[in-house]
């Protein structure tokens, strides 16, 4: 695949401000229990316990194990209600990473950096990526979940059209264009249930 993205790659249906499509909080889960539970099993074996971790594009739900005690968990997304309710978050902040691509963490304040099913709604990926790998101390890692589900108004073109070994490549070059490396793309699906498909990298 070509890494110097068309233009249309990014383009969405509904161009409008995100803070208007994410006003009214959505207390649901964004893929089967299954699958949720592989992405838990998943966080398990990559997250140590005692570090700490950022949550991006976070809802009322981290996926994270509840047996295992982080250091810290900051959440950060588009709905303060949805992140007030979620019990994993330490501190959170409401952010339109369209709009704002920077985030508002010191450099090295992270060990991990998790996007769950979400990476499909930022229109400059690269921008945020760049800012992950900033706040990313050495040797923390980025870990991005996907599945098919999606809001078909929000998500950005690529994500609509592309088949899923080829959106695991956009994601895996959004990390290579952000500095992360040791890059490596899994299928830890369920055997029923939402697919699941993750990329991780790491902060060198
Ligand atoms: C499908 S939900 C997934 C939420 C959560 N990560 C989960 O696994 O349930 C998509 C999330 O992306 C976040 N999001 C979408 N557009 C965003 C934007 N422009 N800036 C920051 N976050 C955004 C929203 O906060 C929303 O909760």
């Amino acid at each position: 695949m070509n890494t110097d993205f068309p233009e249309h790659f990014f383009q969405r249906p509904d161009e409008s401000a995100d803070e208007k499509f994410y006003s009214q909080p959505r207390f649901v889960t964004h893929i089967d229990d299954a699958t949720i539970s592989c992405l838990t099993d998943f966080y398990r074996e990559q997250i140590a316990s005692g570090t700490r971790v950022l949550d991006l594009m976070s809802s009322w739900i981290s996926h994270l194990p509840e047996d295992v005690d982080y250091a810290h968990v900051s959440g950060h997304g588009m709905n303060a209600a949805e992140l007030a309710a979620n019990p994993r978050l330490d501190d959170y902040c409401v952010q339109d990473l369209n709009r704002t691509p920077t985030l508002p963490f010191a450099n090295n304040a992270f060990d991990a950096v998790l996007i769950a099913v979400s990476i499909q709604y930022l229109i400059k990926p690269i921008e945020v990526m760049t800012e992950i790998s900033r706040c990313l101390a050495p040797g923390g890692q980025c870990i991005v979940a996907m599945s098919h589900r999606l809001f078909p108004t929000k998500a950005i073109h690529a994500f609509q059209v592309l088949p899923p070994a080829d959106r695991c490549q956009v994601v895996a070059t959004y990390m290579e264009k952000s500095g992360l490396t040791g890059i490596q793309a899994l299928d830890r699906s369920p055997q029923t249930g939402d697919p699941l498909w993750i990329v991780s990298g790491y902060c060198s």
